[in-house]
């Protein structure tokens, strides 16, 4: 009886290790796809070199990496928020740190003067991950099927724009408003919505242009109706 039981149990493990997924070659080619090992410590960017492998910059020779190329200095300043949006970034991209080359982290400060705005944008290679350190923002992005996920952020809110979505801040508290983001690449990129529809080099031809401003202009006429029908109640 004991060996009868015995012998059950180990067709029952048989059967399993028989039904499970084996730890196969394609779980461990997906492991280095997600994670490709790298064969050094770092990848600082070598400022002069022209060679770019998928947006990333050629490393600098080890033997000349000095300290001062994984420091920034100057997030303690206020950006100069004198424009017609009244909102300043300061990045802190590969670009400035050349220590964050191949990375897939950067940061940037935010600031903003009593009103102001950073415009609807998107990262295409980033998300980002918001603070704010001082004031209050109105802060929101849209999804993919047009729906509005936005709410007021205050001091030590922490709110996340996902990757490649248009996205957007406005001061809304008395006086300026300061945050800083978190973001997901070295070199997030930004779209800015409305300067990519009419503000490219060379200019996007006219009848694309006016198909994109008959598209705006559906919505814009809705919009105008609604805050005409709100001041005139
Ligand atoms: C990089 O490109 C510029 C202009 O194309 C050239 O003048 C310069 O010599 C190049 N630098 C290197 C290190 O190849
Ligand atoms: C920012 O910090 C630097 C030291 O890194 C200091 O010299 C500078 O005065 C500070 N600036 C402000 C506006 O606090
Ligand atoms: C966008 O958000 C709305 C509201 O939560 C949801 O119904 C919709 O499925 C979302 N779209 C996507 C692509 O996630």
């Amino acid at each position: 009886m004991v060996m009868l039981k015995q012998l059950a149990t180990l067709v029952f493990v048989l059967v399993q290790a028989t039904l499970l997924p084996t730890p196969s070659i394609a779980t461990a080619d997906a492991y280095f796809e997600l994670q490709p090992e790298w064969l050094q410590d770092y990848c600082v960017a070598d400022r002069y070199s022209n060679i770019t492998v998928s947006g990333m910059v050629k490393c600098k020779n080890s033997a000349h990496v000095h300290v001062t190329d994984f420091l920034f200095r100057g997030l303690n300043v206020t950006g100069n928020t004198a424009n017609p949006t009244a909102n300043a970034v300061t990045p802190v991209f590969s670009a400035q740190l050349p220590g964050l080359n191949g990375l897939g982290v950067a940061m940037a400060r935010l600031d903003f003067a009593e009103g102001g705005i950073s415009v609807p944008h998107t990262h295409p290679r980033a998300s980002e991950l918001l603070v704010v350190l001082k004031g209050a923002l109105y802060a929101g992005f849209v999804n993919t099927t047009n729906h509005l996920f936005a709410t007021t952020l205050t001091v030590g809110d922490v709110f996340v724009f996902p990757k490649g979505l248009v996205h957007f801040q406005l001061n809304v508290g008395q006086g300026n408003a300061k945050a800083i983001s978190a973001f997901s690449s070295q070199n997030p990129g930004v779209l800015q919505v409305g300067r990519t529809l009419f503000g490219s080099n060379p200019p996007i031809n006219d009848e694309v242009s006016q198909g994109s401003l008959y598209e705006i202009g559906k919505f814009f006429l809705v919009k105008l109706a609604e805050i005409c029908a709100s001041v005139v109640n």
